[in-house]
């Protein structure tokens, strides 16, 4: 194998080091930094990087470097905290500093050196201690005001730390710094490409289910997708898929969906049409969490039913990305409160009598879509905009009937095509790999979009007849990560264009507002 190990010591930016790391073509595993040995080794590392973190190295029961990095021989690189517990554990001296760094900072390189490319660097800080005393063996690369050990390095062992942080786009050459490390000082190869990860998933895929039948639930999202396509390519037609219709998608989904599957990919797909069943089972319901509850549940009956149907197969494929096997292992996180039980609905229940099959269990989100276009899924899939499992139920507020659900599904289209049409609806440049260029743009598109039918009635008058009708929000934001969000500054002419279309265009509607609450303290998602 050709891998790296990150040890993540608690800071919030170590997934971003281990995304950093794949950028470069390289892979890597995030792993807690008392991960039992063997657990970290079985992936042959070349070498490792340990993160920050929110302790001092003197603390009680601070983390510490484990005895079997140092006697790997490997190259060791040590961000913020990391190179504090370097520093420790080899025998210098960490106090806390005369001032605290946190924000940009520059740094001036001191000496040539294999990490830091030459001159001023313009970086992230972020921390309360500083080296005083360097360990044995070791030079100081470069200084900034508060810290006069900015970064050090022991060329001879391959020992590396930086007190700033490379990982975050603050550092505008951390991307350099982590290349060097990881391709010239460890030596890694960059092979982790869309190809070679295919490649890899279907060895396994073939090797776990040999010539028994695999299911997949597909829901139309990104990653059920993607997998789903995956455990396809590897193995044909001992997979069946079956994909619930439940009366919530958006405009035309339903038959998009199935038209990709079936006739792009030439997957197996059951397309089940449970509209009528979703629709009975939410009559007369509005509570938001109940409707969660009740979809969750009608979706795993049909489900179940269907597998029975279809022989009940030993072997289920799921969508799990690696930010979710990470966020399960990571240290001292705290569970935060529940806002919405998000992630149960549209999944199923773990006692299900399936052996899973994960084949983007190693990857991340915008590892997994490289990965749907190189097995040819269409851009519109691989880059849609996130959707609710629970689908317009929760984006039709009060009862979810027909009628009303027909109402919202127009809104959307209108308001989704116009967006579209004028180039702000892709995901697209909110990926990391970004240049700042490009990042700059993503201020102008949007992260998700959509409309939502209120159950309020209002006054209007159309011609010159009184109108009583129900209004529409439109909801429109930019993040990064979907636990904060703006919203987004829409064109007005753009704004004013989806309303007149959608009171004129749209049944039942007489009134559009534009929601500007960004999250927190609103969500995204109306329930
Ligand atoms: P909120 O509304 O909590 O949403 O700000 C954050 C992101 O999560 C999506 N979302 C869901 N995704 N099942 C999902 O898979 C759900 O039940 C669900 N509810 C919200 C939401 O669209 C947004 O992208």
């Amino acid at each position: 194998m050709n891998s790296i190990a990150i040890l993540d010591f608690g800071s919030q930016y170590s997934q971003l080091i281990a995304r950093r790391v794949r950028e470069q073509h390289v892979y890597c595993e995030l792993h807690p930094w008392d991960t039992p040995p063997a657990r970290v080794l079985a992936a042959s590392p070349k070498g490792f990087i340990l993160s920050g973190g929110p302790a001092s190295v003197y603390a009680a029961n601070a983390p510490q470097i484990p005895a079997y990095v140092l006697e790997s021989g490997l190259p060791v690189l040590g961000i913020c905290y990391g190179m504090q517990a370097l520093t420790h554990a080899l025998g210098g001296k960490v106090a806390p500093a005369p001032q605290q760094e946190y924000g940009l900072a520059q740094v001036r390189v001191l000496r040539p050196n294999a990490l830091l490319p030459p001159g001023e660097a313009r970086v992230w800080m972020s921390h309360g201690d500083r080296i005083d005393q360097l360990p044995n063996g070791f030079a100081s690369l470069a200084k900034s005001d508060n810290s006069p050990i900015a970064a050090m390095c022991d060329a001879l062992r391959g020992y590396y730390g930086v007190q700033f942080h490379p990982e975050v786009h603050h550092t505008p050459s951390g991307p350099e710094l982590l290349r060097r490390f990881v391709i010239e000082i460890c030596a890694a190869a960059p092979n982790w490409t869309p190809e070679s990860i295919i490649g890899e998933s279907i060895a396994r895929i073939r090797a776990q289910v040999g010539q028994q039948c695999v299911l997949s639930a597909v829901s139309g999202g990104v990653d059920s997708s993607v997998a789903t396509a995956l455990a396809h390519r590897a193995i044909g037609n001992q997979l069946d898929a079956v994909f619930v219709d439940n009366g919530l998608l958006r405009k035309d989904e339903a038959a998009r969906v199935v038209k990709t599957f079936r006739e792009n990919l030439g997957v197996c797909l059951h397309p089940i049409n449970a509209i009528e069943e979703f629709m009975q089972a939410l009559r007369g319901i509005t509570e938001p969490e109940q409707k969660r509850r009740i979809i969750g549940e009608k979706f795993i009956r049909i489900f179940e039913e269907q597998a029975q149907k279809l022989g009940q197969p030993p072997f289920l494929v799921q969508g799990t990305i690696y930010p979710d096997v990470v966020e399960s292992s990571a240290p001292d996180r705290a569970q935060g409160q529940r806002i919405k039980s998000h992630h149960n609905v549209g999944g199923l229940p773990e006692e299900m009598q399936f052996e899973l099959v994960e084949p983007l269990r190693y990857l991340f989100k915008d590892e997994v879509r490289a990965v749907g276009e190189a097995l040819g899924l269409p851009a519109e899939l691989v880059w849609r905009q996130p959707f609710p499992g629970p689908g317009l139920a929760v984006r039709c507020l009060g009862e979810v009937t027909w009628e009303r659900l027909e109402r919202l599904r127009g809104a959307d289209a209108i308001f989704t095509g116009e967006l579209e049409a004028a180039g702000l609806l892709t995901m697209k440049p909110l990926t990391p790999a970004l240049s700042r260029g490009e990042r700059a743009g993503v201020r102008a598109g949007t992260s998700q979009a959509f409309a939502v039918l209120l159950p309020v009635q209002s006054v209007g008058v159309m011609g010159d007849q009184r109108t009583y009708q129900e209004a529409i929000a439109l909801r429109a934001v930019t993040t990064e990560d979907f636990m904060t969000a703006d919203w987004a500054q829409l064109p007005h002419e753009l704004l004013g264009r989806v309303s007149s279309r959608i009171v004129n265009e749209v049944a039942g509607v007489n009134r559009v507002v534009y929601d500007i609450t960004s999250k927190p303290p609103a969500t995204i998602e109306w329930e």
